[in-house]
Parts: C-alpha cells; structure tokens; sequence
C-alpha cells in the first residue's frame, strides 16, 4: 500500500508485480493480482506462470491505484485455473483474499455457507474465506477485527491478506505457521512472504509472531494477537540488497547460485574461530554443560537438506562418537521417535518454513529434545521456534533446486561436528584444527572444480535424450549420489536413482543393461582401507554389463582410468570433507542437461521451493 500518485493514480499494480516476480519461485502454476477502489475489488487470474498474468494485464487493464495484493500459486485445493487463481472475491464484491497454506475445516465452513445459499466459483480453500470475511465485514466498518473474527474459525495453516472497498488504502494480513514479513518504506508500507518481495523498495523488516493480525496503511503498521490485544513484531533490517536477488548476468538463478558456491561456504566460515584458534559458534543458544550430556543426535529435514544430513551422519559421528540418526522430517513426525532431554534434533531447512519440517522441531521439543536449527533465512519460523540457531550464510537462494544452501548446509554440519568434538574433548579434538584448515581450503578448491567442467557440460548435452541414470556411491559418496540423481529428476525430468554402490548387487544391478549411464562416485585412495578399492570393483562390475561409466575421482586416482568411460576430476581433499566437491559436476550436469532440454531449471514443473503445507 503505497502513496496515491500525482492524479487518481498509485503504483500498486507494478509493485505487486515486481513482488511477484521476486517471489514466483515459492510456486508458479497460476497468479492473480487485486485492487481495490471505492466501488469494489477488481481482479485479474491467469493459470501459469506470471507471463501469462502480465499479458492478461496489458490486455486488460487495472485501474492505478494505491493499494493492490497479488498471488502466485503452488496449488493444494483445486487445480491450477483462472478461476483458482487467488485472489478470491467475498459476497458482494467488496472483499478480495489471498491465501497460503490449507484450512483444514474448510469442507465444514462450505457446507455452512453454501447451505445459506452462497455460490461458489472455485473449488479453493480461500474462496471459504473471503466468504466468511465478506460476511464478518457486515457485522462491523473494522477489517482487522472481522480479520480476526473470522481466524478464529479457521483450523490449519495461513497466511491471509484482505483489502477491502471500503478502507482503500489499507491491507490487513493474518499469519498462523505460514510466513509473513512486512516491510517499512518511507510513505509506504509492504507485506510479504519473504523480504523479496519488497526488497525492490524496502529492506527495513518486520517479522510478526504466531497468530497474530497487521493493518498497514501508508504511514502505519499495527498488530494484535489474535484477541485483539496490542503486540509488536520485531525489526530486522535485510543483509542482502536487491541485486543479490538478481541473476547478475548468469542465464538462470540456478547457473548463478552454482557459480556463487565457493562464497557460500566462505562466508558460512567466516568468523566461526577466535584468536586462540577455538571454534566460535555465537549464536549457539544452548548451554555447553546440556550440550556435554547429549547422547544422540538426530537430523530432521527433507529433500536436499535431508542429504546434507546424510553427510553430517558420517562426519559428526567419527569426529564426535556420538550416534546421529537422518530422518525426512514427515516421518519422524509420525512414529514414535525416542527422543529424550538428552537429545540434540537437528533440523536443517533452507527456508526456515518447511511446513514438514516445522511440525518436526514443535514434535521434537514437545517431548523435551533440543532443537538446533541450520537454516539459510534468518527470522523464519524455524530457527524463531527452536533453542539454538547456526545460519548459512549462502544469500538468497532463489531456483526452486537447492544447490548453494546444500553446500552451506554440509558446510554447517561439520562446524556444528567440529565444534560438539572440540567441547567435548574426545581423542579427535587434538585434529580440529587440522580438519578446519583443509575446510577453509575447499572455497577455492570448489572454483577450480567449477573451472574445469567444460567436459561435463558437453556430456550433459549430449546425453538430452537419455531416459535413466543411475548414480553410486559409498560412505559419504552415498548421499552425494542422492542428490546427483535429485537434482537431475527436479530439473531434467529424467529418471534417475542413487544407490549405496555396495547395495548394487542386491538388486539395482539388475537395471543394468548396455549403454546405461551410470555416474560413480569415487572415494579418495588415501582414505579408509580398503573403501577405494570395493568402489573401483563395483565400477568394473556395472562395466562388465555393459554400463557406460562417468567417473568422479580424485585427481591423481589412475586406479580409475582403465574401467571409466569418462573420468571428472575433483580436487584432493579428506572424505569426510569431498562431498563438497564430488556434487559439483553433478549439479552442473543436471543444469546442463535440463537447459538443453529447453527446460526452465530455475522453475522446474511441479515444484515449488518453500513447500508451507503438509
Ligand atoms: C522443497 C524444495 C527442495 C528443498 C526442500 C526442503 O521440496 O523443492 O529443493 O530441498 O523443499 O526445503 P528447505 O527450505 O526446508 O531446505
């Protein structure tokens, strides 16, 4: 909601706009924008991405004015249509809402109103609520207080807006567990999802709680609870300025943010050891005596940051001997997890609002766990909810296929392993500092990675046909694996899987048939006994069925050279370490191969980056 400009006009309509395209990567398969004026709401819904909006637009259309909400839609009740799109329309036409998250009640409030003859057009959860608004707005001239009239029926998850025809230069927005930030301009004021969204005009923030209401008109910014009584948000102001949020001359977000990888673990490096050498994590909010008793760590999260895990698995529990479970963080929510005072849960999330992973850390602290959160978005809802945050610092991360907050994440674990060995005093402490100095080498070293892949782009384009690729790997090989085969299915729309390399012939190998591409993910030779060798033999076994083997390997490893059809070199470091390295050429692979493809990899279908529903 901005000023009104010189005439009757405002700049409403572009500065959503521009929101919108900041923000499209939380899900692109519809978009809608609203003003709103003293006769009514106007509205303008285009299915698929925001393009399609932006043409609806120049052909249609909406007035200037000073006040406007938009939507961009990964779609959970009803498909991705016009008449899905948000916003929705209350009874009268005077009321529009935009919605995030489910109302899980909803079947129940539509009967309800549909019984008293409302008529619908949409099959949306949202359009309940606009109803509802609509009809709490006849009670009273308040929107915040029929805002909060209406929540309290609502059951789940929501970040509501309203504007109403009535009040024309005012927005009010409602948050349960879905985000919400406002931004403070000068003579303007903004809601969001995330800061993006305003980040154009603002990066002065705040962060509002649970349950809780805002009003914003130009020049004010209120908020209440639920009830109604007065709170506060708290201000942050954003680190990052708008060209962070830009592609910076790169084709896509994601060809950028590969590229930005060795600053992305530099920078979650950066300060974390004082003079003395000892490592410093200050926004460790858990005392050290509690840190000292714990005798199980478990990490909850999902999609790539549950491989990121995977790794912390290896590393934590060789450095810090303490057990480390890795579980998706919707199934640990519904089994039984035996968690105890004792226990560290680590949930690892990009975003901070991972919906899955949210309900994770609230089950966790529930039975008493402490919760340490590796999060990317400082202010989200999970490191706010948990006992102790350690930040990535990879910067806005905006393709919806993580890549750079994977390697601050792995990066993070091990500081977080480093750091529980060092307290602890176990035999390993005595090698921290050897461990943190090959860590501040791999900045450089995944550069020199990032140079040298010419070979894996030419592959990648000329495998664009292939149907399926397997990916092995062992120890920490494995969960890189895993994310190679992920990111080639997010992006490529390939079928791809990630085996354990020594699991091959209890079953995968059985896929195996000429010509099948299959990537292996190699092991240092200076490593584990014998862990190189069981790896080289698993290559010549897919070999000898007629795999064509693309080979990620130290450089150095000859061992490689006569079973490989194409060797990618990676620099030498130790293997707890190499993952950092070895997903690199798999990343650049999967981005290649999509691109060729013609796909959009910074969008890719069906995805959306910050999923807020279960
Ligand atoms: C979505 C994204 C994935 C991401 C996962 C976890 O599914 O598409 O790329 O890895 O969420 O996201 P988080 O923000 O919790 O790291």
């Amino acid at each position: 909601v901005g000023p009104q400009g010189a005439g009757d006009g405002g700049a409403g309509v572009e500065v959503v706009l521009e929101g919108l395209r900041r923000l499209e990567y939380r899900g692109y398969d519809s978009a809608g924008i609203a003003v709103v004026t003293p006769d009514g709401v106007q509205t303008r819904k285009k299915a698929g991405k925001l393009a399609n909006l932006v043409e609806e637009l120049q052909a249609d259309p909406l007035p200037a004015v000073a006040t406007a909400i938009g939507h961009t839609r990964w779609a959970t009740h009803g498909g991705p249509t016009d008449a899905n799109a948000h916003p929705h329309v209350g009874i009268g036409g005077r009321v529009a809402v935009i919605h995030n998250g489910i109302v899980e009640n909803f079947a129940t409030l539509r009967a309800e109103l549909a019984a008293a003859g409302v008529e619908f057009t949409s099959e949306t959860d949202t359009e309940v609520v606009a109803h509802l608004l609509a009809r709490a707005c006849e009670d009273t001239p308040d929107l915040a207080a029929a805002m909060r009239a209406v929540c309290a029926r609502l059951e789940g998850a929501f970040t509501l807006l309203a504007v109403h025809a009535d009040a024309p230069g005012t927005i009010v927005g409602a948050r349960r567990n879905s985000p919400l930030v406002v931004g403070l301009g000068d003579g303007a004021n903004y809601l969001g999802s995330d800061v993006a969204a305003f980040i154009a005009s603002t990066r002065d923030a705040l962060e509002l709680g649970q349950d809780q209401v805002v009003t914003i008109t130009p020049d004010s910014v209120v908020v209440t609870g639920f009830d109604g009584s007065p709170a506060q948000g708290r201000r942050f102001h954003v680190d990052w300025d708008a060209a962070a949020a830009e592609k910076g001359g790169f084709p896509s977000f994601m060809a950028k943010e590969i590229h930005d990888q060795p600053q992305a673990i530099a920078d979650t490096l950066l300060g974390r050891v004082d003079a003395g050498g000892r490592l410093q994590l200050d926004e460790m909010k858990i005392s050290e005596a509690e840190l000292r008793t714990v005798d199980k760590i478990v990490v909850i999260a999902c999609g790539t940051a549950a491989y990121a895990g995977q790794v912390a698995k290896y590393a934590v529990e060789h450095w810090c001997r303490i057990p480390v479970e890795v579980e998706l963080a919707h199934e640990f929510r519904y089994r039984d997890p035996v968690v105890s005072e004792r226990t560290l849960v680590v949930a690892i999330s990009q975003s901070g609002e991972t919906m899955d992973t949210i309900m994770a850390v609230r089950h966790a602290r529930e039975q008493g766990a402490k919760v340490l959160a590796i999060c990317n978005t400082n202010g989200s809802t999970i490191p706010r909810e948990s006992d102790a945050v350690l930040y990535t610092h990879a910067g806005p991360e905006i393709a919806v296929a993580s890549t750079k907050a994977f390697l601050a994440q792995i990066t993070a674990c091990y500081l977080l392993g480093l750091f529980l060995a060092q307290l602890r005093g176990n035999k390993f402490s005595d090698e921290v500092a050897q461990v943190l100095e090959q860590l501040h080498e791999i900045p450089g070293q995944v550069r020199q990675v990032l140079d040298g892949l010419e070979q894996v782009r030419e592959i990648a384009r000329y495998m664009a046909d292939t149907r399926s690729v397997l990916f092995l790997g062992r120890h920490v090989g494995y969960p890189v694996a895993m994310e190679g085969a992920l990111k080639l299915k997010e992006l490529a729309y390939i079928h791809a899987e990630g085996f354990a390399a020594g699991e091959l012939k209890h079953g995968p190998i059985a896929l195996v048939e000429p010509g099948q591409p299959v990537f292996v993910v190699v092991p240092s030779p200076r490593g584990r006994d014998s862990l190189h060798s069981k790896v080289v033999s698993n290559i010549q076994e897919v070999r000898a069925r007629g795999a064509r083997t693309l080979v990620i390997a130290e450089q150095g490893d000859t061992a490689v050279e006569p079973y490989a059809d194409v060797v990618i070199r990676v620099p030498q470091t130790s293997t707890l370490l190499s993952p950092l390295l070895a997903v690199v050429p798999l990343q650049v692979f999967a981005c290649e191969l999509a691109t060729a493809k013609g796909l959009d990899v910074d969008q890719p279908r069906n995805l959306a980056k910050s999923v807020t529903v279960e």
